[in-house]
């Protein structure tokens, strides 16, 4: 083993040992760095305290903080910066674009030695990442991936196409067309059980991923007809949801329900939804015709993802049905292990160098492993984790 590749090893066990430590944080709370570490994570202690030799700032760049998912981030990439030494300019742009591109770049101008990117607009940062080259500032692009510039150097990620594949794994297993391990129920509905599909905002990259992965997933039972999309709209451009946005997604969901479904819902079994702040917009649009008020009640199957604190409480509640959970706490621990790579001159380790193209060259990338929660699935991933309490989940707020 080389020098470089013990740095790199050494990099990956102080993240994964702050992982542990961030636990008490969860996704709610900020992860304080002046407390002690916790028994039994002397890794952590003595290697964070040697930390990055200079580090200096690190630009973090996030897109919104309407979203609890990017606070939690933020917080998480944050507070495992700070233990190692760094100093962090933190950035939220409200989903505008050109405050996102204005905050880069300040961050450029003011010197910082790397750049940490969750991209409102994928395509929109050409400008600054070139002015990022020039200075010779790596870039690593979180959780979005940043398209159409050759200055993008790593990608770190949860593995976008396998979202989609859960998402509508989860709609089959609502709808009672599989069990919960995918296998074919045996008492399955003969179908047609109509359907509706909603996609994430068009300029985000992981839209398409999360889309394709879930239509695959659902080619087989729409072929066949067991499913049948009532609206015909099916395509992409025409399930897309502009900004991500929840009051965007509503009413999409108000003229679906007036236009073919009968001004009540009549019929509608379940709708894919590729985000909680959607699937919360669809639950509006649906009880505000006199669904439900609960999935038992007859309330459609309707999916998510990130295990927003709002949507969690509406899967214990029986409303949402599930969500796909990305531990934001990883994501940002893998961030960190890259950004101590290269701030300390070593090579970050991708696990994918095939899949994410941005235009411009295949982006070596690290991707993260995603789970299912369901009700009954809400305590050992959420709350035995600590990512969520009992008493968050409860009042349905962080
Ligand atoms: C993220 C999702 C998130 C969505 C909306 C995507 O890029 O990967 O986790 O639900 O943006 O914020």
């Amino acid at each position: 083993m080389n020098k470089r590749i013990i740095a790199t090893a050494l990099a990956g066990l102080v993240a994964f040992a702050m992982v542990g430590c961030s636990n008490s944080g969860g996704a709610g709370g900020t992860t304080s760095t002046s407390n002690p570490p916790a028994s039994g994570t002397s890794t952590t202690a003595s290697s964070s305290s040697k930390g990055i030799p200079n580090c200096g700032t690190i630009g973090v760049a996030m897109p919104n903080k309407t979203s609890s998912r990017w606070v939690a981030d933020g917080n998480a990439v944050k507070s495992q910066l700070e233990a190692l030494g760094c100093t962090v300019d933190l950035q939220y742009a409200a989903d505008d674009i050109p405050t996102q591109t204005q905050q880069l770049d300040q961050m450029i101008t003011n010197g910082v030695k790397l750049l940490i990117i969750a991209s409102i607009d994928g395509t929109a940062l050409t400008a600054q990442l070139q002015a990022a080259a020039d200075k010779g500032i790596k870039v690593i692009a979180y959780d979005r991936l940043i398209n159409g510039t050759p200055n993008v150097d790593f990608y770190v990620t949860f593995d976008n196409y396998k979202v989609g594949v859960a998402q509508a794994k989860s709609l089959l297993y609502g709808l009672k067309l599989t069990d919960k391990d995918g296998n074919p129920a045996a008492d399955a509905p003969k179908g047609p059980i109509d359907i509706e599909l909603f996609a994430g905002a068009a300029d985000d990259n992981n839209s398409g991923f999360f889309f394709n992965g879930a239509m695959d997933t659902l080619k087989p039972y729409l072929d066949n007809g067991t499913l049948v999309v009532k609206s015909g709209q099916t395509k992409f451009e025409q399930v897309a949801t502009e900004r991500w946005l929840l009051i965007n997604a509503q009413t999409r969901m108000d003229n679906l329900l007036s236009s073919t479904y009968g001004g009540n819902g009549a019929g509608l079994k379940g709708v894919l939804a590729p985000y909680d702040g959607l699937s919360r917009g669809i639950i509006n649009a649906l009880t505000n015709v006199g669904m439900g008020p609960t999935i038992p009640e007859g309330l459609p199957i309707v999916t998510g993802q990130d295990a927003e604190i709002e949507s969690v409480a509406l899967i214990n509640k029986d409303i949402q049905f599930s969500t796909i959970f990305k531990d934001t706490r990883k994501l940002a621990a893998q961030a960190v292990t890259v950004a101590q790579a290269y701030l300390t001159g070593g090579t970050p380790t991708p696990n994918d160098t095939k899949t994410y193209n941005n235009g411009k060259k295949v982006v070596p990338s690290f991707l993260l492993d995603v789970d299912t929660v369901n009700k009954d699935t809400i305590k050992p991933l959420l709350i035995d984790s600590g990512y969520w309490t009992q008493a968050q989940v409860d009042a349905g707020q962080a």
